[in-house]
């Protein structure tokens, strides 16, 4: 006899999610309350998008969609559909890294390496929409992004450097 006490199991519901993911065509289907940051890692296993706060305080786990920055803690992966994603994993054309991975390799400016994708997604989607943004507001515009390991020392200089690369005809 069923214990009246246990919760009743409740059956979620599933949908369809189809969407591009580093220009790849994707479908699969899903619980519909699944966040898009597990459909990616978990479903895709795109595991270079990170989630630490899963409440939108961090910037972890951010990527591009439509090549807005998002948190895919917060957004649905039934949200993605028919939007064009962006993960780290897909900044890198063959083995030649985006300049921004590249600058924090030189500068070392990763430690444990959980805000490190975050950190450079937001960098490239800044450097996308406004090529001639000044290192200064490519910094504050940056501080939504936390890393509890560096103190940002490096980190700043490898976002400076990746701006004056960038600049750099
Ligand atoms: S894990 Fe999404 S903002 Fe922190
Ligand atoms: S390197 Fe660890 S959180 Fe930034």
């Amino acid at each position: 006899m069923p214990d009246p006490s246990s919760p009743i199991p409740v059956e979620i519901p599933t949908t369809q999610v189809s969407c591009r993911v580093n220009g790849a065509e994707i479908s699969r289907t899903v619980p519909v309350d699944t966040p898009l940051l597990a459909f990616l890692r978990d479903v895709l296993g795109l595991t270079g998008t990170k989630g630490a706060c899963l409440e939108g305080e961090c910037g972890s786990c951010t990527v591009l969609v439509d090549g807005v920055t998002v948190n895919s803690c917060l957004m649905l992966a039934a949200q993605a559909n028919d939007r064009n994603i962006t993960t780290i994993e897909g900044l890198a054309v063959g083995s030649e890294l985006d300049v921004i991975q590249d600058s924090f390799i030189e500068t070392g400016a990763a430690q444990c390496g959980y805000c490190t994708p975050g950190l450079i997604m937001s960098a490239r989607a800044l450097l996308n929409d406004q090529p001639d943004i000044s290192e200064d507001e490519l910094l504050t515009a940056m501080e939504g992004n936390i890393c509890r390991c560096t103190g940002y020392a490096s980190i700043i200089q490898a976002v400076k450097r990746a701006h004056r690369e960038s600049q750099s005809p």
